[in-house]
């Protein structure tokens, strides 16, 4: 693949964005077959936006939506998209549900990153959950948007071992570890298997 040919990838994230920014700087390596053309989302004071400034990432803000101009918000993201180009979203800690239409217009092009073995542990407090049914192994998913939550088809896991005496924290700080592993390297591995034919 020529390096001209980079895949175009947009970034939605409601916080830290500790995964926007392992994807930012995997794509600064040569042989990374993405660009991150534009990091966007619901909140706009979240840390990460910031964090994608300073790295010379076009950002676009906007107003946190209500119940009343969701369906405004999620059309007025859709043409900021649209006009950057993306031909990928990723979704990376993006705290809202995604209507279906969205959902449809960015078909088998949107993936999220998710903290659990999914199917286990679809939403929230997958760490909790994971805790509480005495699991030996908890880990991150990469999987494809669709219309039911946390459900789309499967691209990549790792498991993370949990250890005795761990807590939601230290062991939402380990699988983060494997997020940031994970999700450039499944998202590198998606947009190369769709450009490449064999
Ligand atoms: C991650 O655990 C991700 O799996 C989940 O939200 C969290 C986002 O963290 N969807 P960060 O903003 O990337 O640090």
């Amino acid at each position: 693949m020529s390096m001209a040919e980079k895949a175009r990838v947009a970034v939605l994230i409601s916080g830290r964005g500790s995964n926007m920014a392992a994807l930012i700087y995997a794509a600064r390596a040569t042989d990374c077959p993405y660009k991150i053309v534009l990091v966007s989302g619901d909140k706009p004071d979240a840390p990460g936006l910031a964090l994608a400034e300073s790295e010379g990432v076009r950002v676009v803000r906007f107003p946190s939506p209500t119940v009343a101009t969701k369906t405004q918000f999620f059309n007025d993201l859709n043409r900021v998209l649209r006009e950057a180009s993306a031909e990928y979203v990723v979704l990376a800690g993006f705290m809202r549900i995604v209507p279906d239409a969205f959902v449809a217009a960015w078909h088998g092009r949107m993936l999220n990153i998710h903290p659990s073995l999914l199917p286990n542990y679809r939403g929230l407090h997958t760490h909790s959950a994971a805790l509480d049914a005495g699991d030996a192994h908890a880990g991150c998913t990469v999987h494809l948007v669709t219309a039911e939550l946390d459900g789309g088809p499967i691209l990549a896991q790792t498991k993370v071992a949990i250890l005795p005496g761990d807590t939601v924290a230290s062991l939402e700080e380990r699988v983060r570890i494997a997020e940031h592993q994970l999700l450039p390297r499944a998202l590198a591995a998606y947009v190369s298997r769709e450009r490449d034919p064999e």
